[in-house]
């Protein structure tokens, strides 16, 4: 019956149902389960072990490739299944139960996660689950919309569950390349060199012995929530590109500017789009999520390829997308997340490295996960990764949050995921920044001028000003550093 999608005949005898697989599954077990940015995630099988820990107590530790979709997370979290979680999410439920401690979290760069499987730092996987378009005659594994990590899961792990989604588009196939690195310390160099090197196989390649069932579901991935462009994620992009325009006349960038990675959300998408209206051409991205704009850039023929770890797109780009994705194979490419966030990859093709930050101090740390220093909003995903790396590490916010209750460049950041060392330019709607060469006490004044909205500029020099005057390398004053995080919990603003 599934022939087209299940060619080694021996498999057919694995075909059981969501809650017979889920039988499978006990208390206490670490499951690796694919799913990248709500693309690709199995559908059918998380639902069926929700529904089983209401009969019987079961909790696991969930690895994935980052954040689902279909509210899994969500439904997990409400039936006490997730003991552990890692390496990011984006789940409100999820998210509060972390904060209150009931999760544990693991809040990882992601591509990380499996080095450290490989390497017995963490695990063993028990079970993989693992949502694929087709297996092979050999039994190897044609993924969906993402591949995240869900090769390495599926080679790790003690044994597979497959879903096979018949509503994946057969047309998927040949768009993955499973390259896996080979053992430290002797590995050889991963032979990416440029955006679309392919350097592995279409399928990830397993013993199909371990093949434990095979479930059959026709759930869709859930769409992407972008926000349609605004002012403010306008200006950004409007600020970006002159900037980028002003490398070109410097002879820094070229017309076709370096392999490209934005990061989740509306304005990295909106930075993206930007790019339609703009002079470059001939543009690439090696990038981990792929979102509606990088289509429109395809459609709008300014991008040659993309190569990113996932698909993630709105109803109507998805739409528009899927029916046709055959016409994309030949400048599209999905890694495993350790390729496509690989520091040194990424490092030697010279990426431009663009992510949204929650705040930034007067220095240029950016916190992009932490609320007041305390409450996990999603998780670092592959933001590090790329910025510690980039040719270019560019972070975009709107200057204010909660309608101006809250600057987003502040005296000093709650919580540090990229520290000054690793950004060098900072955007808001305000203007650019541009932090190359400038020592702290540089560094500051630019960024108040230029990126703070005008509604805090004379509290944060003011701040800079009495700092200055206590010394130091990187002025602060210690007793009023977290401060206006202070004043916003007891009065509702940051303002003085
Ligand atoms: N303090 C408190 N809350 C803040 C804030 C700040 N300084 N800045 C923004 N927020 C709030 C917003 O008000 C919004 O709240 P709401 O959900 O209640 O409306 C929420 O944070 C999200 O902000 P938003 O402006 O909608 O931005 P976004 O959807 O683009 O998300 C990040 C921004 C930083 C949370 C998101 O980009 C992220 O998780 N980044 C880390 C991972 C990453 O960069 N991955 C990139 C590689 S894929």
């Amino acid at each position: 019956m599934y022939e087209d999608r299940i060619r080694r005949q021996s498999l057919l005898d694995k075909i059981v149902t969501p809650e017979e697989a889920a039988l499978l599954i006990k208390d206490g077990m670490t499951i690796g389960m694919s799913g990248f940015t709500r693309a690709g995630d199995a559908k059918a099988l998380p639902i069926a072990i929700a529904e089983r820990a209401a009969k019987e107590p079961i909790r696991i530790t969930l690895m994935t490739g980052a954040s689902l979709g279909n509210n899994i997370d969500k439904i997990l979290t409400e039936a006490g299944v997730l003991a552990r979680r890692l390496p990011f999410q984006s789940d409100p439920t999820l998210r509060a139960a972390i904060n209150r401690g009931e999760v544990m979290f693991i809040d990882q760069h992601l591509s990380e996660t499996v080095e450290q499987l490989r390497s017995g730092q963490m695990g063993p996987i028990d079970y993989a689950i693992v949502e694929a378009t087709a297996i092979t005659a050999d039994g190897g594994i044609v993924p969906t919309t993402s591949v995240g990590n869900t090769a390495s899961f599926a080679i790790l792990a003690e044994k597979v569950i497959v879903e096979l989604n018949l509503s994946q588009p057969l047309e998927l196939e040949g768009l993955h390349d499973i390259y896996i690195p080979t053992k430290r310390p002797s590995r050889t160099p991963i032979p990416v060199v440029s955006c679309d090197s392919r350097a592995g196989t279409p399928y990830i390649p397993i013993d199909p012995a371990k093949i434990a069932a095979i479930v059959v579901t026709e759930k869709q991935d859930s769409a992407a929530n972008v926000e349609p462009p605004d002012d403010g994620t306008r200006a950004i992009a409007g600020h970006l590109i002159e900037f980028f325009k002003h490398e070109v006349a410097r002879g820094r960038l070229d017309m076709t500017l370096n392999p490209l990675q934005a990061g989740i959300g509306s304005i990295a998408n909106a930075v993206l789009h930007g790019l339609i209206d703009s002079p470059f051409h001939d543009l690439r991205m090696y990038s981990e999520v792929l979102q509606d704009s990088t289509f429109d850039l395809f459609d709008a023929g300014k991008l040659n390829y993309a190569s990113g770890s996932s698909v993630t797109l709105s109803a109507e780009c998805g739409g528009r997308v899927f029916s046709k994705i055959a016409q994309y194979r030949n400048r599209l490419v999905l890694r495993p997340q350790e390729i496509s966030n690989h520091p040194e990859v990424i490092r030697r093709l010279g990426v431009i490295g663009i992510n949204t930050a929650l705040e930034f101090d007067i220095y240029g740390n950016v916190n992009s996960t932490h609320v007041d220093g305390t409450m996990m909003m999603n998780g670092i995903g592959g933001s590090g990764d790329f910025a510690r790396n980039a040719y270019l590490s560019v972070f975009v916010t709107k200057s204010l949050a909660k309608a101006g209750a809250i600057s987003s460049v502040v005296p000093m950041v709650s919580h540090v995921d990229h520290t000054e060392h690793d950004v060098d330019i900072l955007v808001t709607e305000v203007g650019l920044a541009d932090l190359r060469g400038l020592a702290p006490r540089e560094r500051a004044p630019l960024i108040i001028a230029n990126c703070v909205h005008p509604s805090y500029r004379d509290q944060l020099s003011d701040y800079f000003t009495r700092a200055k005057a206590r010394g130091g390398h990187t002025p602060h004053l210690l007793e009023e550093a977290f401060s206006w995080h202070v004043r916003r919990r007891e009065t509702g603003s940051m303002k003085a």
